[in-house]
């Protein structure tokens, strides 16, 4: 199997991608924009790169068969300039996207991940997009709260089926590893759903700490998040997707199973390996 580039290598999914790749022997290549405060594992070359400036790709893709591509949070502006120099020294692409394919214009901030697999399906790559529902991470931002036993946070029952990143990266290892995955695109979740005031009683429960929900009125919760994260068009979109998953809950799918063989990795073993985050 000849070399994978590995974008995002740094970031909550490519660095378990990384980990993954890495035992399995095969020659990899990383690209991070500053390779000094890159912590990669051994065995792992790392080259440096910007997505913002796709003229500095070209050393990165040469010799590269495969690149699991993973585009950060802003505008797709410079994805079509991105795309094409993949294709052009590469012949496959695994693409961690969003689940994002009923999304209508303009609904979420993620609405990104379409321009790009469109631009991937048109490049003549072969291609697999990986389609994870939310990413347990996210709670990561309750952090504080969590450590004062009170959460405010809007659409306490909004019911989702978050994601380990543990599990989406050895789903990225499997499919970088093996054949047979050009053309599918994988909806990835947990194994179960849990309430965002659900989520937030497990991690407490994990830290030994009582933890108490608090419903935040979203016009309060809108104004907080626009000070804390600036970008309207995302608060409104992350606001509209909470307010969805209390009348219509996050699917749940079998994708990791059938993958990997074995189940998805529960809520509460997420909140057990981040247990130090909350404490
Ligand atoms: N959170 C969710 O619920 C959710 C759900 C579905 C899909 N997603 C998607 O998952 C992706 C994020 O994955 P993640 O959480 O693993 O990432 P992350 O932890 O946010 O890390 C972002 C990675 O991108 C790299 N990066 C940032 N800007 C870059 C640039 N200009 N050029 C090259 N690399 C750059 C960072 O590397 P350096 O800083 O080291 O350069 C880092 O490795 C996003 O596309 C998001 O839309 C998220």
């Amino acid at each position: 199997m000849g070399k994978i580039l590995l974008t995002g290598a740094t970031g909550n999914v490519g660095k378990h991608v990384a980990t993954h790749l890495a035992e399995s022997g095969l020659e990899v290549r990383a690209l991070v924009r500053d390779p000094s405060r890159a912590r990669l594992p051994d065995g792992v070359e790392v080259v440096q790169g910007d997505l913002t400036a796709p003229e500095t790709l070209h050393p990165a893709l040469k010799d590269v068969e495969t690149v699991f591509l993973v585009w950060p949070g802003f505008a797709a502006e410079t994805a079509a300039d991105v795309v094409e120099a993949i294709a052009g020294q590469a012949r496959r692409v695994v693409y961690l996207s969003a689940d994002v394919a009923d999304l209508q214009e303009g609904e979420q901030a993620t609405i990104f991940h379409q321009d790009v697999e469109r631009l991937i399906r048109r490049s003549g790559l072969t291609w697999t997009f990986l389609r994870p529902c939310g990413f347990a991470t996210n709670t990561l931002g309750w952090a504080g709260q969590i450590r004062q036993g009170l959460v405010r946070w809007p659409y306490g029952e909004a019911s989702r089926s978050l994601i380990h990143e543990k599990d989406i990266a050895a789903v990225a290892a499997h499919v970088l590893t093996s054949a047979g995955h050009g053309g599918a695109a994988y909806v990835l979740s947990g194994p179960e759903r849990l309430t965002q005031a659900e989520q937030a009683r497990v991690i407490g429960e994990v830290v030994g700490r009582e933890v108490r929900w608090e419903d935040l009125p979203p016009e309060v919760a809108r104004e907080e998040l626009l000070a804390a994260w600036g970008d309207p068009a995302f608060v409104d979109g992350a606001l509209r997707g909470w307010a969805s998953f209390v009348t219509e809950p996050e699917k749940v799918t079998d994708t990791v199973r059938t993958l990997l063989g074995r189940p998805a990795l529960t809520f509460r073993q997420w909140a057990e390996d981040h247990a130090d985050d909350f404490r």
